[in-house]
Protein backbone atom coordinates (compact mmCIF):
# COMPACT_ATOMS: atom_id res chain seq x y z
CA UNK A 1 0.00 0.00 0.00
CA UNK A 2 1.65 3.62 -1.08
CA UNK A 3 -0.18 6.94 0.15
CA UNK A 4 1.00 9.29 -1.57
CA UNK A 5 0.31 13.27 -1.83
CA UNK A 6 -1.84 14.08 -5.23
CA UNK A 7 0.56 15.49 -8.06
CA UNK A 8 -0.33 15.33 -11.49
CA UNK A 9 2.19 12.45 -11.11
CA UNK A 10 0.40 10.35 -8.48
CA UNK A 11 -3.21 10.91 -10.15
CA UNK A 12 -1.57 9.83 -13.55
CA UNK A 13 -0.06 6.73 -11.63
CA UNK A 14 -3.71 6.22 -10.50
CA UNK A 15 -5.43 6.38 -13.52
CA UNK A 16 -3.54 4.10 -14.79
CA UNK A 17 -4.19 1.63 -11.87
CA UNK A 18 -7.76 2.33 -12.65
CA UNK A 19 -7.29 1.27 -16.38
CA UNK A 20 -5.78 -1.83 -15.02
CA UNK A 21 -9.05 -3.24 -13.19
CA UNK A 22 -7.33 -2.41 -9.81
CA UNK A 23 -8.53 0.15 -6.80
CA UNK A 24 -7.35 3.24 -5.68
CA UNK A 25 -8.48 5.76 -2.85
CA UNK A 26 -9.05 9.22 -2.99
CA UNK A 27 -10.22 12.38 -1.58
CA UNK A 28 -14.34 14.06 -2.76
CA UNK A 29 -15.59 16.65 -1.10
CA UNK A 30 -17.96 14.53 1.12
CA UNK A 31 -15.57 11.59 2.33
CA UNK A 32 -12.75 9.48 1.39
CA UNK A 33 -13.60 6.84 -1.71
CA UNK A 34 -12.34 3.62 -3.10
CA UNK A 35 -12.78 3.93 -6.93
CA UNK A 36 -12.86 1.13 -9.54
CA UNK A 37 -13.43 1.07 -13.20
CA UNK A 38 -17.61 1.07 -13.34
CA UNK A 39 -17.38 -1.22 -16.39
CA UNK A 40 -15.27 -3.80 -15.01
CA UNK A 41 -16.81 -6.16 -12.91
CA UNK A 42 -13.47 -7.21 -11.46
CA UNK A 43 -12.34 -4.09 -10.26
CA UNK A 44 -15.78 -3.57 -8.01
CA UNK A 45 -15.68 -6.78 -7.01
CA UNK A 46 -11.99 -5.94 -5.51
CA UNK A 47 -14.16 -2.89 -3.73
CA UNK A 48 -16.67 -5.20 -2.38
CA UNK A 49 -13.95 -7.56 -1.28
CA UNK A 50 -11.60 -4.70 0.58
CA UNK A 51 -14.74 -3.38 2.07
CA UNK A 52 -16.04 -6.32 3.59
CA UNK A 53 -19.54 -5.36 2.16
CA UNK A 54 -22.61 -6.87 1.57
CA UNK A 55 -22.80 -8.08 -2.26
CA UNK A 56 -26.34 -6.45 -2.27
CA UNK A 57 -25.25 -3.12 -1.94
CA UNK A 58 -25.11 -0.97 -5.16
CA UNK A 59 -22.03 1.62 -5.69
CA UNK A 60 -22.71 4.79 -6.57
CA UNK A 61 -21.18 5.99 -9.89
CA UNK A 62 -18.51 9.12 -10.30
CA UNK A 63 -18.88 11.02 -13.24
CA UNK A 64 -16.30 14.02 -14.53
CA UNK A 65 -19.57 16.02 -15.49
CA UNK A 66 -23.55 15.16 -15.97
CA UNK A 67 -22.58 14.88 -19.80
CA UNK A 68 -19.94 11.75 -18.88
CA UNK A 69 -23.21 9.85 -17.31
CA UNK A 70 -25.72 10.07 -19.73
CA UNK A 71 -24.93 7.79 -21.82
CA UNK A 72 -25.21 5.18 -19.23
CA UNK A 73 -28.14 6.84 -16.84
CA UNK A 74 -31.79 8.49 -18.13
CA UNK A 75 -31.98 12.08 -17.06
CA UNK A 76 -35.07 12.98 -17.02
CA UNK A 77 -36.50 17.11 -16.35
CA UNK A 78 -35.66 17.07 -12.51
CA UNK A 79 -32.76 15.13 -12.76
CA UNK A 80 -31.29 18.07 -15.48
CA UNK A 81 -32.48 20.73 -13.09
CA UNK A 82 -30.54 19.17 -9.92
CA UNK A 83 -27.60 18.87 -11.79
CA UNK A 84 -27.72 21.96 -12.80
CA UNK A 85 -27.83 23.28 -9.47
CA UNK A 86 -26.07 21.08 -7.23
CA UNK A 87 -23.19 19.70 -9.60
CA UNK A 88 -20.10 19.59 -9.24
CA UNK A 89 -21.00 18.41 -5.37
CA UNK A 90 -22.92 16.20 -2.41
CA UNK A 91 -25.79 15.24 -4.33
CA UNK A 92 -26.10 12.13 -5.74
CA UNK A 93 -29.43 10.95 -8.10
CA UNK A 94 -30.72 7.71 -8.76
CA UNK A 95 -31.94 7.15 -12.31
CA UNK A 96 -33.00 4.44 -14.44
CA UNK A 97 -30.14 2.79 -16.13
CA UNK A 98 -30.02 3.41 -19.66
CA UNK A 99 -30.73 0.56 -21.67
CA UNK A 100 -27.39 0.98 -23.62
CA UNK A 101 -24.91 1.39 -20.61
CA UNK A 102 -22.12 -0.80 -19.93
CA UNK A 103 -21.60 -0.31 -16.70
CA UNK A 104 -21.01 -3.54 -15.35
CA UNK A 105 -23.95 -4.90 -13.73
CA UNK A 106 -22.39 -5.89 -10.24
CA UNK A 107 -21.82 -1.71 -9.96
CA UNK A 108 -25.32 -1.89 -9.59
CA UNK A 109 -26.19 -5.28 -7.58
CA UNK A 110 -28.36 -6.09 -10.31
CA UNK A 111 -30.77 -3.31 -10.28
CA UNK A 112 -32.20 -1.70 -13.11
CA UNK A 113 -31.37 1.87 -11.70
CA UNK A 114 -27.96 3.55 -10.90
CA UNK A 115 -26.67 5.83 -8.54
CA UNK A 116 -24.96 8.73 -9.94
CA UNK A 117 -22.61 11.88 -8.58
CA UNK A 118 -20.23 14.85 -10.06
CA UNK A 119 -17.79 15.51 -7.35
CA UNK A 120 -16.86 18.54 -6.62
CA UNK A 121 -12.94 17.89 -4.97
CA UNK A 122 -10.22 18.68 -7.26
CA UNK A 123 -8.52 15.69 -6.57
CA UNK A 124 -11.39 13.72 -7.42
CA UNK A 125 -12.12 15.52 -10.58
CA UNK A 126 -8.31 15.18 -12.10
CA UNK A 127 -8.53 11.54 -11.15
CA UNK A 128 -11.79 11.15 -13.39
CA UNK A 129 -10.36 13.81 -15.73
CA UNK A 130 -7.03 11.54 -16.63
CA UNK A 131 -9.31 8.03 -16.19
CA UNK A 132 -11.79 9.23 -19.25
CA UNK A 133 -14.30 7.23 -17.79
CA UNK A 134 -16.64 6.45 -15.06
CA UNK A 135 -14.91 5.76 -11.59
CA UNK A 136 -17.47 3.80 -8.97
CA UNK A 137 -17.01 4.45 -5.25
CA UNK A 138 -18.06 3.44 -1.82
CA UNK A 139 -16.58 5.03 1.15
CA UNK A 140 -13.44 4.01 1.63
CA UNK A 141 -14.06 1.88 4.85
CA UNK A 142 -14.33 -1.16 6.03
CA UNK A 143 -18.19 -2.41 5.98
CA UNK A 144 -20.22 -0.29 8.79
CA UNK A 145 -17.55 1.08 10.50
CA UNK A 146 -17.20 4.97 10.42
CA UNK A 147 -16.86 6.89 7.33
CA UNK A 148 -12.82 8.23 6.52
CA UNK A 149 -12.85 12.22 5.98
CA UNK A 150 -8.66 11.89 6.30
CA UNK A 151 -5.89 9.44 4.36
CA UNK A 152 -5.38 8.31 7.61
CA UNK A 153 -8.52 7.22 8.32
CA UNK A 154 -8.39 5.28 5.05
CA UNK A 155 -4.92 3.25 6.00
CA UNK A 156 -6.42 2.29 9.75
CA UNK A 157 -9.93 0.81 8.25
CA UNK A 158 -8.67 -0.48 4.81
CA UNK A 159 -4.67 -1.05 5.29
CA UNK A 160 -3.10 -3.21 2.82
CA UNK A 161 -6.31 -4.07 0.59
CA UNK A 162 -5.96 -1.07 -0.97
CA UNK A 163 -2.50 -0.24 -3.55
CA UNK A 164 -2.86 3.27 -3.34
CA UNK A 165 -4.25 6.04 -1.27
CA UNK A 166 -4.11 9.77 -2.85
CA UNK A 167 -3.82 11.91 -0.04
CA UNK A 168 -5.53 15.36 -0.44
CA UNK A 169 -5.97 16.44 3.42
CA UNK A 170 -9.44 16.62 4.95
CA UNK A 171 -12.42 16.41 3.43
CA UNK A 172 -14.53 20.00 3.49
CA UNK A 173 -18.17 18.49 3.68
CA UNK A 174 -17.23 15.45 6.15
CA UNK A 175 -20.96 13.69 5.26
CA UNK A 176 -21.62 11.17 2.88
CA UNK A 177 -23.49 12.96 -0.13
CA UNK A 178 -27.57 13.34 -0.13
CA UNK A 179 -29.08 10.51 -2.15
CA UNK A 180 -32.52 11.11 -4.00
CA UNK A 181 -34.34 8.59 -5.83
CA UNK A 182 -35.79 9.59 -9.26
CA UNK A 183 -37.00 6.50 -10.73
CA UNK A 184 -40.32 7.25 -9.70
CA UNK A 185 -43.08 9.99 -10.12
CA UNK A 186 -42.57 11.27 -6.46
CA UNK A 187 -39.04 12.07 -5.72
CA UNK A 188 -37.60 10.34 -2.94
CA UNK A 189 -34.76 10.78 -0.69
CA UNK A 190 -32.91 8.00 0.08
CA UNK A 191 -30.18 9.44 2.23
CA UNK A 192 -29.51 12.73 3.83
CA UNK A 193 -26.23 14.26 3.39
CA UNK A 194 -24.06 17.54 2.46
CA UNK A 195 -26.74 19.16 0.67
CA UNK A 196 -29.85 19.48 3.19
CA UNK A 197 -33.39 18.33 1.68
CA UNK A 198 -34.74 22.07 1.75
CA UNK A 199 -32.30 23.31 -0.77
CA UNK A 200 -33.52 19.97 -2.94
CA UNK A 201 -37.38 20.48 -2.21
CA UNK A 202 -36.59 24.41 -3.36
CA UNK A 203 -35.46 22.84 -6.82
CA UNK A 204 -37.94 19.90 -7.51
CA UNK A 205 -40.79 20.48 -4.14
CA UNK A 206 -41.32 17.85 -1.85
CA UNK A 207 -39.25 14.73 -1.22
CA UNK A 208 -41.09 11.73 0.31
CA UNK A 209 -39.54 9.44 2.18
CA UNK A 210 -38.66 5.60 1.43
CA UNK A 211 -41.07 2.98 2.60
CA UNK A 212 -38.88 1.67 5.05
CA UNK A 213 -40.95 -1.48 5.19
CA UNK A 214 -40.33 -2.47 1.89
CA UNK A 215 -37.28 -4.15 0.55
CA UNK A 216 -33.50 -2.01 1.17
CA UNK A 217 -33.13 0.07 -1.45
CA UNK A 218 -30.30 2.15 -0.07
CA UNK A 219 -28.36 0.19 2.16
CA UNK A 220 -27.03 3.33 3.71
CA UNK A 221 -30.21 2.85 5.57
CA UNK A 222 -29.42 -0.25 7.12
CA UNK A 223 -30.06 0.39 10.70
CA UNK A 224 -26.70 0.22 12.08
CA UNK A 225 -24.14 2.15 10.16
CA UNK A 226 -21.53 4.35 10.08
CA UNK A 227 -20.96 2.99 13.50
CA UNK A 228 -17.82 3.60 15.86
CA UNK A 229 -16.40 0.68 17.81
CA UNK A 230 -17.27 2.35 21.04
CA UNK A 231 -21.28 2.25 22.42
CA UNK A 232 -22.82 5.86 21.71
CA UNK A 233 -25.31 7.67 23.90
CA UNK A 234 -27.13 10.56 22.44
CA UNK A 235 -28.43 13.65 23.85
CA UNK A 236 -26.76 13.41 27.05
CA UNK A 237 -26.35 16.65 29.07
CA UNK A 238 -23.04 15.46 30.16
CA UNK A 239 -20.66 12.47 30.11
CA UNK A 240 -19.59 10.33 32.74
CA UNK A 241 -16.12 9.68 34.25
CA UNK A 242 -15.32 7.23 32.18
CA UNK A 243 -17.16 8.36 29.05
CA UNK A 244 -15.70 10.54 26.37
CA UNK A 245 -17.86 13.33 25.27
CA UNK A 246 -18.74 14.95 21.82
CA UNK A 247 -20.38 17.88 22.32
CA UNK A 248 -22.17 20.69 20.52
CA UNK A 249 -22.49 24.75 20.61
CA UNK A 250 -20.74 27.07 23.32
CA UNK A 251 -23.67 25.91 25.84
CA UNK A 252 -22.26 22.67 26.34
CA UNK A 253 -20.25 21.78 29.58
CA UNK A 254 -16.91 20.01 29.16
CA UNK A 255 -17.13 16.20 31.07
CA UNK A 256 -15.85 12.86 30.98
CA UNK A 257 -12.15 11.60 30.20
CA UNK A 258 -11.66 13.50 26.72
CA UNK A 259 -14.14 15.78 25.18
CA UNK A 260 -14.66 17.58 21.45
CA UNK A 261 -16.77 20.20 20.40
CA UNK A 262 -18.35 19.59 16.88
CA UNK A 263 -18.44 23.34 16.60
CA UNK A 264 -18.27 25.65 19.64
CA UNK A 265 -19.70 28.09 17.68
CA UNK A 266 -22.75 26.08 16.82
CA UNK A 267 -22.22 26.04 12.99
CA UNK A 268 -23.97 23.08 11.74
CA UNK A 269 -21.60 22.94 8.78
CA UNK A 270 -18.39 23.07 10.21
CA UNK A 271 -19.77 20.35 12.73
CA UNK A 272 -20.39 17.90 9.83
CA UNK A 273 -17.22 18.73 8.82
CA UNK A 274 -15.65 17.79 11.73
CA UNK A 275 -17.76 14.85 12.60
CA UNK A 276 -16.34 11.40 11.34
CA UNK A 277 -13.08 12.67 12.54
CA UNK A 278 -14.27 13.29 15.97
CA UNK A 279 -15.73 9.82 16.10
CA UNK A 280 -12.71 8.29 15.35
CA UNK A 281 -10.76 10.14 17.72
CA UNK A 282 -13.08 9.11 20.48
CA UNK A 283 -13.13 5.00 19.09
CA UNK A 284 -9.55 5.26 19.46
CA UNK A 285 -9.65 6.65 23.46
CA UNK A 286 -9.25 4.49 26.24
CA UNK A 287 -13.00 5.41 27.62
CA UNK A 288 -16.21 3.08 27.77
CA UNK A 289 -18.39 4.75 25.66
CA UNK A 290 -19.47 7.82 23.26
CA UNK A 291 -21.88 10.57 24.94
CA UNK A 292 -23.00 13.20 22.45
CA UNK A 293 -24.57 16.26 23.11
CA UNK A 294 -27.64 17.18 21.53
CA UNK A 295 -27.60 18.75 18.10
CA UNK A 296 -30.48 20.36 16.50
CA UNK A 297 -32.21 18.73 13.65
CA UNK A 298 -31.95 21.81 10.90
CA UNK A 299 -29.90 22.03 7.46
CA UNK A 300 -27.41 19.78 7.98
CA UNK A 301 -28.27 18.73 11.54
CA UNK A 302 -30.58 16.01 10.04
CA UNK A 303 -27.95 14.24 8.05
CA UNK A 304 -25.13 14.85 11.47
CA UNK A 305 -28.19 13.15 13.67
CA UNK A 306 -29.10 10.46 10.80
CA UNK A 307 -25.33 9.26 11.10
CA UNK A 308 -25.45 9.58 15.11
CA UNK A 309 -28.55 7.51 15.50
CA UNK A 310 -27.70 4.72 13.04
CA UNK A 311 -24.10 4.76 14.48
CA UNK A 312 -26.19 4.00 17.86
CA UNK A 313 -27.96 0.75 16.96
CA UNK A 314 -26.37 -2.03 19.47
CA UNK A 315 -24.64 -4.24 17.33
O1 LIG B 1 -20.51 11.03 -0.63
C1 LIG B 1 -20.68 9.91 -1.12
O2 LIG B 1 -21.73 9.59 -1.67
C2 LIG B 1 -19.51 8.93 -1.02
C3 LIG B 1 -18.38 9.44 -1.91
C4 LIG B 1 -17.23 8.48 -2.00
O3 LIG B 1 -18.87 9.75 -3.18
N1 LIG B 1 -19.92 7.62 -1.40
C5 LIG B 1 -20.74 6.86 -0.65
O4 LIG B 1 -20.97 5.60 -1.14
O5 LIG B 1 -21.23 7.24 0.40
P1 LIG B 1 -21.58 4.42 -0.28
O6 LIG B 1 -21.38 3.20 -1.14
O7 LIG B 1 -21.00 4.38 1.08
O8 LIG B 1 -23.10 4.71 -0.25
C6 LIG B 1 -23.85 4.56 -1.43
C7 LIG B 1 -25.31 4.55 -1.14
C8 LIG B 1 -25.71 3.25 -0.53
O9 LIG B 1 -26.59 3.49 0.55
C9 LIG B 1 -26.40 2.56 -1.69
O10 LIG B 1 -27.35 1.65 -1.31
C10 LIG B 1 -27.03 3.72 -2.44
O11 LIG B 1 -26.01 4.67 -2.38
N2 LIG B 1 -27.27 3.37 -3.84
C11 LIG B 1 -26.38 3.18 -4.82
N3 LIG B 1 -26.98 2.81 -5.97
C12 LIG B 1 -28.30 2.75 -5.71
C13 LIG B 1 -29.47 2.42 -6.48
N4 LIG B 1 -29.38 2.05 -7.77
N5 LIG B 1 -30.65 2.47 -5.87
C14 LIG B 1 -30.75 2.85 -4.57
N6 LIG B 1 -29.71 3.16 -3.80
C15 LIG B 1 -28.50 3.12 -4.35
MG1 LIG C 1 -20.40 4.23 3.27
Amino acid sequence: MIVTTATPESISRAADLLHAGDIVAFPTETVYGLGGDARNAQAVAKIFAAKGRPSFNPLIVHGYNAEALMPDAVFDSRAEELATHFWPGPLSLVLPLHAASTIAPITCAGLPSVAVRVPSHPVARDLLKAFGGLIAAPSANRSEQLSPTTPQHVVESLGNTVPLILAGGRTTVGLESTIVDLTSERPRLLREGGIPRADIENVIGTLVLPDVHGTIVAPGMMKRHYAPSKPIRLTATHAEPHEGYLMFGAAAKPSGKIFLNLSESGDLTEAAANLFAHLHTLQAADITGIAVAPIPTNGLGAAINDRLQRGAVSQ
